[in-house]
């Protein structure tokens, strides 16, 4: 199966440039490929990223349906903007805008009935790390996040293991700690859900993935893909990075 390659602009990528990013982007040779734009991208990104067989994504949205919540965005609002999947749980949100797993939860429930593809993204932080504590965070993160989901919801799940640590630092885990962790997330969903659950989850890994590393980490043993920030922000270095693997 062809790698998935999923870049996240984050606050970056105004409206008048998405337009030349997407041009950019199209002419990367795989056909596995998304981006979680900002809200303002998403009109003018999607024909073109669709065109091309891309898939749109965003970084955010909120549970509920509609009503007063001043700033917000819902997920029907991002299906009528042609947003294939969105991001959940970042650790920027976890941690800036501190979001739970059970907020968490609620926005996968919402996605999922709105036909929304969900990137969660899981990950420990250093001192939970140094702790010895990455897979009980790990347990708790997509066990909450995926409480109350049936298992063929899961068809619309894309688990993403990102290091706190990892993330905009240029430090990495070794390619053993990070099939060690995959490992460990099938079994998670394996006796939460079901062995075939457990092996055709689609996990990506993420955290400073630049083009000198990403063909690394995408031949770990049950790595599908990964999750790019930085790396993602310059168009044409990007493609560099997706045409390399
Ligand atoms: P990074 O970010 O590639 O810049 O480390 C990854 C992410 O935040 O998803």
């Amino acid at each position: 199966m062809e790698k998935l390659i999923i870049g996240n602009l984050k606050m970056n990528l105004l409206p008048n440039d998405t337009m030349e990013y997407v041009e950019k982007l199209s002419t990367a040779k795989s056909n596995s490929v998304g981006v979680a734009l900002p809200y303002t991208s998403l009109i003018v990104a999607c024909d073109e990223l669709h065109k091309r067989g891309f898939m749109l994504g965003a970084q955010n949205m909120f549970y509920e349906e509609n009503g007063a919540y001043t700033g917000e965005v819902s997920a029907e609002m991002l299906r009528q903007c042609g947003c294939d999947f969105c991001l959940v749980g970042h650790s920027e949100r976890r941690q800036k805008f501190n979001e739970s797993n059970k907020f968490i939860n609620k926005k996968i429930k919402s996605l999922l009935k709105h036909g929304i593809r969900v990137v969660l993204c899981v990950g420990e932080n250093a001192n939970e790390r140094d702790l010895g504590k990455t897979k009980e965070v790990l347990t708790k993160q997509i066990e909450d996040a995926l409480a109350g989901l049936y298992e063929n919801e899961l068809m619309s799940i894309i688990i993403a293991y990102e290091p706190m640590w990892a993330i905009g630092s240029g430090k990495t885990p070794t390619t053993k700690q990070v099939a060690s962790v995959a490992q460990f997330i099938r079994k998670i969903i394996n006796n939460n859900f079901s062995d075939k659950a457990g092996e055709s989850i689609v996990l990506l890994y993420g955290g400073s993935v630049k083009k000198d590393n990403a063909k690394k980490f995408l031949q770990v043993a049950g790595i599908d893909g990964a999750l790019i920030g930085g790396a993602s922000n310059n168009a044409s270095d990007f493609v560099e990075l997706i045409d390399l693997v």
